[in-house]
């Protein structure tokens, strides 16, 4: 493969120094490797009578129904906030795997990044390592805890009422329609990109994406996690394309992916604390413990990345362009809106509304953890989500140590829009009235939904 230079100073730039010391100690270390190991050995049964974190890393922790429940019940919910914070962590992971391949193919078309690109194989291997241990750990867990029913499809439907979506004979005529039609989307999406808007840089595109193209593969796009929700599907498969062709938004995509970073490792380093606690005291280990530790320090060599592309090695490509910028601070204002707009009353350390986390409540609130009746588990949600306490103010907390984090590596990102660089929506989100508000709402609405 040809590949472009761009002009280069004779001494290497700081970030490649780092870059490749990074690489090294990434390399050396074994954190994977020991996640693998408690990945392979976990069963729920030898860690359910230990806590996993600090209290409060507990779902609902500061409730009214906190107060009340059971040493056993606090336990379980100590448990599952782990496997849901870790299910989400998942999620966002494999839109690093997508988009570490991605990029990898912009910066190997030009000369010098082959060290960044090694490094970037190197972390998708190891976050699908990552995934396999949170899928395994979690799926353990909410299966020992709520039975079987934690896993049924996600239809609401009256007790012995009929699912809500139906199939007909129509189904299939309907695939091959939207086949047709999306495969006529991507050959405009691929039109537009490259002879129109990205016109100038068709000679970095993404050699991982020319080998999907050249097997008949559709552009990749996921739907889950911190990037795949701020757009439908079309509109991500078009975000790909443009930063697997333009470098400087294969860059933008590390400002994300530092996000991502950063939303982990506030509640995450609480575990490692604990691990800590733990040790100091020479006391057992659980093993989701464990893999929080060591996923944390694999994730503090993917954070030195994530920063030393979003904030110095964009520089070393052309001044964005008026549409790369737009398209910039469009991902970043959508991954704001979407990913750090509100404040959970349910979830600690989780900056969006609980609107997404009302049926997976609902359904706790009826497993053996609660075993309450439909009526009673709605008079709590109520109670648990609609008026002020001590859940709200912790994410206060939580909230305000990441806005200070994210402000100051945002500061000197000139390309950004005020909205953007001073995180104006992610500041906003910091509010438990309008939290109250929106929870009672979205309340009323799921109970019509029941009756
Ligand atoms: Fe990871
Ligand atoms: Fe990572």
């Amino acid at each position: 493969m040809v590949k472009t230079a761009i002009s280069r100073q004779s001494k290497p730039k700081k970030h490649e120094k780092l870059t490749e010391i990074n690489y090294r100690n990434n390399t050396e270390s074994d954190y994977t490797e020991t996640i693998e190991f408690l990945d392979k050995t976990f069963e729920y049964d030898a860690h359910s009578r230990d806590y996993w974190g600090q209290p409060e890393l507990s779902l609902l922790y500061g409730t009214p129904l906190y107060e009340q429940a059971s040493s056993t019940q606090k336990l379980a919910l100590n448990h599952l906030y782990w496997a849901t914070q870790y299910n989400q962590t998942a999620a966002t992971e494999a839109n690093a795997v997508l988009y570490n391949q991605v990029t990898a193919g912009v910066f190997g078309a030009f000369n010098g990044y082959d060290t960044l690109c090694q490094m970037l194989e190197l972390e998708t291997e190891q976050e699908r390592s990552h995934i396999h241990a949170f899928h395994t750990i979690g799926y353990r867990t909410k299966r020992a805890l709520l039975g079987k029913s934690a896993f049924n499809a996600s239809i609401l439907r009256k007790p012995g009422g009929k699912p809500k979506l139906a199939f007909n004979d129509f189904s299939n005529w309907i695939v091959v329609k939207n086949l047709v039609n999306s495969s006529l989307q991507e050959e405009a999406f691929r039109f537009f990109t490259h002879k129109v808007l990205l016109r100038h840089q068709v000679h970095s595109y993404s050699q991982y994406l020319k080998e999907l193209e050249a097997k008949g593969e559709p552009i990749p796009a996921q739907t889950t996690g911190l990037l795949g929700q701020i757009a439908p599907r079309s509109a991500l498969q078009f975000f790909t394309l443009n930063c697997g062709t333009s470098p400087f938004l294969a860059c933008l995509f590390f400002l994300t992916r530092y996000m991502a970073n950063m939303l982990l490792k506030n509640w995450e380093y609480r575990y490692v604390q604990f691990y800590r606690e733990l040790n100091q005291k020479d006391c057992l280990i659980p093993a989701p413990t464990a893999v929080s530790y060591n996923h944390l320090m694999d994730e503090s060599f993917h954070t030195t990345t994530s920063r030393l592309i979003a904030k110095d090695l964009y520089k070393d490509f052309p001044q964005p362009t008026a549409y790369e910028k737009l398209i910039a601070n469009l991902t970043i204002y959508r991954a704001q809106t979407i990913g750090l707009s509100g404040l959970s009353g349910s979830v600690p350390a989780t900056f969006r509304s609980d609107a997404a986390f009302i049926l997976p409540l609902y359904r706790l609130l009826q497993s053996p953890v609660f075993d309450l009746s439909a009526q009673e588990a709605q008079i709590w949600l109520q109670q648990c989500l609609c008026q002020e306490h001590e859940g709200f103010h912790l994410n206060g907390k939580y909230h305000q140590h990441l806005l200070t984090e994210l402000r100051q590596s945002f500061d000197s990102l000139d390309y950004l829009w005020p909205v953007n660089r001073e995180l104006r929506i992610f500041t906003l989100g910091n509010n438990i009235s309008q939290a109250i508000k929106h929870n009672r709402k979205v309340i009323e609405q799921f109970s019509r939904s029941l009756s």
